[in-house]
């Protein structure tokens, strides 16, 4: 009779915090001995000389979502999930979104009829708040985080879901009353929409144009403005998709300050450039994200803000728009130019790799750096550890071995989303997740799915520790007194 279900033998486990050699044994799902020499599993796996590291955690993914434009993402949960896994992400966080008019918990319930029986790995959901009406403040939104969506996403930008600072005070002010996550897309809209209409008149609706109108002075602007809201109502924050120095910079001040403001980074910001929109046609439109890619001075900025603690978490802000079809990025620019073309680039199954490999192998951050950055702080941040994002007993056994010497070369036709590219093409990557585990049981194998489509399960999310109030007034007790 078998000890464990499963035992993974041999590997160099990772955590955020320690580097160890043990075996692994788990039992009904779930981690239930580390230590040298477990008893036998009913499976084994060797992993000796490899890497064994919590499964990465995407809190930050477009999955099954309508746009503000009403564009659908590529990805559904069958092919999105599928392509975390297949990178090496067993638990996904991507977002139900609020459009104005909607009720919020008609969305949370469109979604979830997305989502249910569809997906490999485990999912969360946060929310986007475009409409912050009585109702939703008082009622809906309130009772949504009682239920475990505990974290929601605003913007200050897009048309259609930007909120006036007015608005932001708002839900900042339930956030702190309630105990949810807010996370912010700070870019300053008036910049944008007053650049995009000059570059427009003068008759340069190409790609690059979207770079120069998400000036990095209106991501820094927005950022700051709402770093002095959060501190004027003591809520904690974390700013999404951070791009450039300028916002960096605000954000590292803020921290300095010992406020609790948080950054967000991704792939595209590390590894794309704002020069690479200007490749010939249409072709540019493939690194078009907001805020954009930025230069390789800038990259060093975010690299220096991974590796010196700014940033908490490292997601791919995967938004899968494809190049071709009706509703692609092509379309766009044939409609009118680069304010048509839908905002968002895909990055699922690159993410933890490319960290990895430009990351950890040219010794710019530690392997607990690493776990910390793609699973353990995501897990923190939006109240699911310890069951998530670390390697203890007792934890879901969502687990990543890890060969760290395969060399590969990133091209679409061998990942497995929806997409028609990826902006990546042609990138060297060494290291990859060859076991991905899910609750014990393989989800992929040497980056090929495995398993059933409709094994992942909802995940309801507990009120997170870092948005917890400082509580501490130093000088600003009349609000405190207004807010109760
Ligand atoms: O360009 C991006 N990042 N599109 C996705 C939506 C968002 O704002 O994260
Ligand atoms: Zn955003
Ligand atoms: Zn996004």
């Amino acid at each position: 009779m078998a000890e464990f279900d499963l035992v993974i033998r041999g590997g160099r486990v990772a955590t955020a915090s320690e580097t160890f050699d043990a075996d692994i044994g788990v039992r009904g799902g779930r981690i239930a001995a580390l230590g040298s020499g477990l008893g036998r599993g009913a499976r084994e796996i060797d992993a000796a000389g490899r890497w064994v590291l919590p499964g990465g955690i995407d809190s930050h993914c477009h999955i099954a979502q309508l746009s503000s434009s009403g564009v659908m993402t590529a990805d559904d949960f069958a092919t999105g999930s599928t392509s975390a896994a297949c990178g090496g992400t067993t638990t996904i966080i991507p977002f139900a979104a609020q459009h104005r008019g909607n009720s919020l918990r008609q969305v949370v319930q469109e979604y979830h009829a997305r989502a249910d029986g569809r997906s490999l790995v485990d999912y969360a959901f946060h929310l986007i708040v475009s409409d912050p009406t009585e109702q939703v403040l008082g009622q809906e939104l309130p009772a949504l985080i009682r239920d475990g969506y505990t974290s929601f996403k605003i913007y200050t930008t897009y048309d259609a879901l930007k909120l006036s600072d007015r608005q932001v005070l708002d839900v900042m002010a339930l956030a702190r009353r309630e105990g949810a996550m807010m996370m912010v897309h700070a870019e300053n809209h008036d910049i944008i929409a007053w650049l995009s209409e000059k570059l427009v008149q003068a008759g340069r609706r190409q790609p690059s144009s979207h770079a120069i109108a998400h000036h990095p002075i209106a991501e820094s602007e927005a950022t700051n403005r709402v770093i002095a809201l959060a501190e004027l109502l003591d809520v904690p924050v974390l700013f999404v998709h951070v791009s450039a120095k300028e916002a960096i910079d605000q954000i590292r001040a803020a921290q300095a300050r010992g406020l609790k403001i948080y950054g967000e980074t991704c792939p595209q910001y590390l590894f794309l450039t704002a020069d690479m929109m200007d490749a010939p046609g249409d072709e540019g439109a493939k690194c078009m994200c907001s805020p954009p890619p930025r230069d390789k001075a800038n990259q060093e900025f975010v690299w220096q803000g991974l590796r010196g603690g700014v940033f908490e978490v490292f997601s791919s802000d995967h938004a899968p728009y494809r190049f071709e079809g009706p509703d692609g990025k092509k379309a766009g620019m044939a409609a009118g130019g680069f304010k048509k073309v839908p905002n968002g680039i895909p990055g699922l199954e690159i993410r933890l790799a490319s960290l990895f490999s430009a990351g950890v192998l040219n010794d710019i951050i530690s392997i607990n750096q690493f776990v910390a950055l793609t699973a353990t702080n995501h897990a923190k941040m939006y109240g699911l550890y310890p069951r998530k994002g670390t390697i203890a007993v007792g934890a879901d056994a969502d687990i990543c071995i890890w060969d760290g010497t395969t060399e590969r070369t990133i091209t679409q036709s061998e990942l497995h989303d929806a997409m028609d590219y990826t902006p990546y093409e042609g990138m060297k990557v060494r290291g990859w997740p060859v076991v991905v585990l899910s609750r014990g049981e393989v989800v992929s194998q040497d980056g090929k799915p495995v398993g059933r489509l409709g094994r992942g399960e909802f995940l309801r999310c507990e009120k997170p520790d870092p948005a917890r109030p400082r509580g501490r007034w130093p000088f600003n007790v009349e609000v405190q007194t207004i807010l109760g």
